[in-house]
Parts: structure tokens; C-alpha cells; sequence
């Protein structure tokens, strides 16, 4: 026996062990759980003190290890897609009690987009946010959101986001392998090149960097331009090599990956919208207990909104600090001007008709 069970036992065996038993003291003696265990009789007391003395010098169970979930995406942490993340990272430990850890990788440290969707879907990370274009492989309907023009305002996208279309769009997109749990936007996409683009046919025969989507392709082939796909920690160098004229782009990717300091002439065109897929892996999805799964749904929710409410203010500070800067000329265009981009542009949309749905294409643009 330990030193200190011994001494109380000592202190006690003199006390009430030896001497003949009431009732009471018989009771107490016959139905303490450790004499039950040990077989032999004990006063409460005592076997109180054991008690406490057990709960010092046994270590109290392991606490169960929270569950990582590798989050991936490719831009900086002052951007709407940065942002959201570190929110949705604070908003699941918070709600989860420490249950769920959330290791962000921005900046494409860990994966670039195409690539963290295959990832993902080997549950190597559990959670990725690429813009819609990235899904072409995926789910093509995502490709709605690249048509030009599409969007009247922010109000206009938000309904179709939270209606008919949104809800289809994220059943299409909870396939092979993958669980969407929701939009989270960035903006409105500018365009840039070395001159003015003032007109469309500014942008004839021109090389434009485009992500990898079949209705950014005929944007620019429309007009006459040449657009290339690249990933996008590559679109910098490639601007500043000469090996594409021009980009498009929301403010925020624009000033934060410097593309302003390699081109002459942005154009306020505000002519498409980037956004975003909050997905997961049905791997990592399954084995979520059910009361996590209704957290990260929740905070999924919650993150949308947030994105929702910062997303304009953080583009809109962008073009302060590209103007700012004097480094580059910037246009906006005119309503006729912009409404002549407008109708060529929207000549696209029956060629998409197959591949995401004249329906969806037509509820859209209500
Ligand atoms: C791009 O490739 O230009 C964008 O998808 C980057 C991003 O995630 O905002």
C-alpha cells in the first residue's frame, strides 16, 4: 500500500475497525465501493480521503484529440476568399470547443486550385474554396457564373445564389466525392492589359490570361482576343514577361498579386463575377459526427454572409490603393461604352445552352 493510504489507514483502523459496530456504522462499513471491491470494511470518512487522494495522483483521462482539417486556396489573407477562411477557421474552433482545428494553407503553399480539388477528393486536405471556373472537370454547370453580363448588381446574384439555381448548383456540385456547403463571393472582374481597352476591338488579336473555362475562352474569342489559361500564381510573371497582354480580375487579386505594376491600362468593366465553392470530401464528411456536421454547416452559413458583407468594402479599398499608387491609368467606362461590350459578349450565351442548362441560364438572368 502507498505511504499515504497506509497512514490513513492506520489513523482510522484505531478508530471505529476494532470497536464493535452500531447499526449505522455496520451500514456505512458494508456499503462503501471500495469495501465492496476489497472485501473489507471502511469508514466513510476514510474512504473519502482515498477518494481525494486518488483524484491528485491519477492522471485524468486523456482529452480526445481535436480533428485537423487542411484548408487549401491560392490568395492572400487580406482578400474576401483570405478572409472568410480565417473566419470560418475562428467560428468552427469556437463553436466546436476546441474539437476541430483548422489549418489554413494560403497562397497556394499546400496545392493551386485544380490541384486541391483532386486533393481533396483523396481526403489529403478537407476543405478547399476555388472559384467556379476551377470545377470545369467537376461540375461544368459551375461555369454559369463566368457568363459576361449575367449579374445586374451584387442584389441580383445574391437571389440567384439563394434560390432555385444556387440550391440545384450545390446538389450538382455534391458529386464524386465532393460536399458543397456554400458560396462565398469575391466581386466583380475588371480588365487590364498594356493600353487603354476602351472598345471591344481594343482587345483584338490581344493574349488574355483566363482561368480554365469554356465560357471565358468564347468571352474572349468573341471579341477577337486570344485568351490563354494559366493558373494563377503564374499570371505575374506572365504579365510581366509579355507572354499574355492582359487579364481580368476582381480589384482585390489585382492589387494584391501586383498585376497593376505590370500593366499600363485597367478598365472598370465590373463585366463578370468570381466567386466561390466551399467544399469538402465525403471521406472526411461521413465520419463527422452528426453534431459537427450541423456546426460546420451552421458556421458554412454564417461565412457566406460574412464574405457577403466585406467582400464589396475590401474591393472597393483595393482600387483606392491601386489608384493611389499612380502606377497605372485607369478607365471607367461609360454606360453606352459598357453596353457596347454588353451585347457582344451575350452573344455567347446560346452556346452554353447544352453544357449548364438554357433553364438555369434563363432563371439566372431574371
Ligand atoms: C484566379 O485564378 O484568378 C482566381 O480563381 C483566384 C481566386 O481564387 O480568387
Amino acid at each position: 500500500m502507498p505511504p499515504f493510504f497506509f497512514a490513513i489507514d492506520r489513523f482510522y483502523s484505531t478508530d471505529y475497525t476494532d470497536v464493535p459496530c452500531t447499526i449505522d456504522k455496520m451500514e456505512y462499513k458494508s456499503f462503501t465501493p471500495l469495501s465492496l471491491i476489497t472485501g473489507a470494511s471502511m469508514h466513510p470518512v476514510k474512504f473519502l480521503l482515498i477518494l481525494l487522494a486518488l483524484l491528485f495522483i491519477i492522471p485524468p483521462p486523456l482529452q480526445a484529440k481535436p480533428l485537423t482539417i487542411k484548408f487549401s486556396h491560392v490568395v492572400a489573407k487580406d482578400t474576401p476568399k483570405g478572409k472568410a477562411a480565417e473566419f470560418f477557421k475562428q467560428r468552427i474552433e469556437e463553436r466546436s470547443a476546441g474539437r476541430i482545428h483548422i489549418k489554413i494553407y494560403p497562397d497556394a503553399t499546400l496545392y493551386g486550385d485544380r490541384a486541391a480539388l483532386s486533393a481533396l477528393q483523396l481526403n489529403d486536405i478537407q476543405l478547399a474554396a476555388p472559384s467556379f471556373s476551377k470545377f470545369i472537370d467537376h461540375t461544368p454547370q459551375l461555369q454559369l457564373f463566368d457568363l459576361p453580363f449575367l449579374f445586374r448588381n451584387t442584389e441580383h446574384l445574391h437571389r440567384v445564389l439563394d434560390g432555385k439555381v444556387g440550391k440545384k448548383l450545390l446538389q450538382q456540385a455534391s458529386i464524386k466525392g465532393l460536399h458543397a456547403l456554400g458560396f462565398w463571393d469575391n466581386g466583380f472582374k475588371q480588365i487590364s492589359a498594356n493600353k487603354p481597352l476602351i472598345t471591344p476591338e481594343d482587345a483584338a488579336s490581344l493574349k488574355f490570361r483566363i482561368m480554365s473555362s469554356k465560357i471565358l475562352e468564347a468571352q474572349f474569342r468573341t471579341i477577337g482576343a486570344d485568351p490563354q489559361i494559366l493558373s494563377f500564381s503564374e499570371v505575374y510573371s506572365a504579365l510581366q514577361q509579355g507572354i499574355v497582354a492582359g487579364q481580368e480580375n476582381t480589384l482585390s487579386n489585382i492589387y494584391i498579386k501586383r498585376f497593376y505594376l505590370v500593366q499600363s491600362d485597367l478598365t472598370i468593366s465590373n463585366h463578370g463575377y468570381l466567386g466561390y465553392l466551399l467544399v469538402t470530401n465525403d471521406i472526411f464528411w461521413q465520419k463527422l459526427p452528426d453534431d459537427l456536421k450541423q456546426i460546420v454547416s451552421e458556421v458554412s452559413t454564417e461565412t457566406t454572409n460574412f464574405a457577403r458583407s466585406i467582400a464589396t468594402q475590401v474591393n472597393g479599398d483595393y482600387l483606392n490603393k491601386i489608384e493611389a499608387s499612380g502606377k497605372i491609368n485607369i478607365h471607367h467606362l461609360t454606360p453606352d461604352q459598357r453596353a457596347v461590350w454588353q451585347k457582344k459578349m451575350l452573344s455567347i450565351y446560346p452556346d452554353f445552352y447544352n453544357l449548364i442548362g438554357e433553364e438555369l441560364i434563363k432563371q439566372s438572368q431574371k
